[in-house]
């Protein structure tokens, strides 16, 4: 090519970009930018929680939490990172925003919308948590946002890239055993009960995909019943550290039936694509083979009572007085629900590139990656 060519060459470029930048009004989005956006419950939530009207059940915006990466409490159930944390690492993004943090989203590389002890129902911890429905009208009023920037097109574009993190469901079964004693005549229903949850899940999927949304991630459910602040529950006639388990097999009805709806979703909803990560299995794996993970205690970090189960980390609550591990990533349990900053990242590697027996049928690796 002569000189001469190259330079008609650049010219005719920056005109042509000049004239889609006036067209359209906005700059064009880098074209691999995929951007992260976060639903659920405390296993997500990265601080949505120090801004609305609670109580310090749902909140961990004190000390201890935070002591092992942020050095100050965040608002994570954790002594450090969560899941999403590590995913938008390993995805090259910055730590996506809490909703609530600003009125100025960082909306190009996501946003945090999770809320501690939100449900799917709008029930589970009623006017004291940010519910899943309430977390989607959140996501409405961050697209509108977006097509202000974008352009429709630009937007919906940019959401069908973007891949959509949900973690939520524990506590509406959770809710069932620590608050109503009369199990059994939820027992009557228990089917009734997942469908409607799964049922509203399903409901919110369909609408994030109205808006573009295509890629998903899930985690299922952990093993409810064996986590320390539900092992505490069972009668102590019964032997120590043996696991609830009604509220396992209810958590594993549950899964049984997210799976099946994902699959009918992916044949039903064209583009759509999925990773679920078997947290069910890769928890129940680590409560019972604790060592085989570098961990020295399935017990709990950071609480009161035998495995440190009751939820008092802090002392804020109703419990003051608690007992704190010297080294979080011994343990595998930070508090009696949640995990340590250690365990979170195995389980963030399993999500971001497990085997599809672990994340399927694509891990999170693969959903980013997917054009
Ligand atoms: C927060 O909740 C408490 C107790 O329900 C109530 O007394 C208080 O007025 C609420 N504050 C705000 C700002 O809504
Ligand atoms: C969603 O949950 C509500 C109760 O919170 C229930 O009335 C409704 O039927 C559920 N929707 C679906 C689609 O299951």
């Amino acid at each position: 090519m002569t000189r001469l060519s190259l330079v008609i060459c650049f010219v005719v470029l920056c005109l042509s970009l000049v004239i889609s930048i006036i067209r359209r009004g906005h700059l064009p989005l880098p074209t691999k930018h995929v951007a992260l956006f976060i639903f659920g419950d405390s296993h997500f939530d990265a601080g949505n929680n120090n801004y609305i009207n609670t109580t310090t059940y749902y909140q961990a915006n004190f000390w201890p939490f935070g002591k092992t990466f942020f050095n100050y409490p965040t608002g994570r159930f954790s002594d450090g990172r969560l899941t999403p944390d590590f995913i938008a690492e390993y995805a090259k993004l910055p730590l996506i925003s809490p909703y609530l943090q600003s009125s100025n989203h960082q909306s190009t590389s996501g946003v945090n919308f999770a809320s501690a002890g939100a449900g799917v129902l709008s029930e589970t911890h009623q006017g004291l948590v940010i519910d899943l429905r309430t977390q989607l009208s959140y996501f409405n009023i961050v697209e509108k946002q977006l097509k202000q920037k974008l352009g429709d097109e630009g937007a919906k574009t940019f959401l069908s890239k973007a891949v959509y993190l949900i973690s939520v469901g524990s506590n509406d079964y959770s809710v069932i055993f620590t608050t109503n004693p009369i199990v059994h005549q939820f027992f009557n229903s228990r089917k009734e009960y997942v469908e409607t949850v799964i049922g509203n899940v399903t409901t919110i999927i369909r609408e994030i995909y109205k808006k573009g949304g295509r890629k998903f991630g899930f985690l299922n459910l952990g093993p409810l019943g064996c986590i320390p602040s539900m092992k505490v529950l069972v009668p102590e006639a019964e032997s120590i550290g043996s696991c609830l388990e009604e509220a396992t097999e209810t958590v594993k009805l549950h899964n049984k039936k997210l799976s099946k709806v994902l699959l009918e979703l992916e044949s039903e909803l064209q583009g759509f694509r999925y990773a679920n990560h078997d947290f069910y299995a890769s928890l129940t794996e680590r409560i019972n083979n604790p060592s085989k993970y570098g961990f020295k205690e399935a017990m709990a970090c950071c609480g009161t009572g035998s495995l440190r189960g009751i939820l008092s980390c802090g002392g804020k609550r109703a419990i003051k007085e608690y007992q704190l591990c010297d080294n979080p990533g011994e343990h595998l349990f930070f508090d009696g629900d949640h995990l340590t900053e250690r365990a979170n990242k195995q389980i963030s590697e399993l999500m971001w590139s497990g085997a599809p027996d672990v994340t399927g049928p694509y891990n999170l690796k693969k959903l980013f990656e997917h054009k």
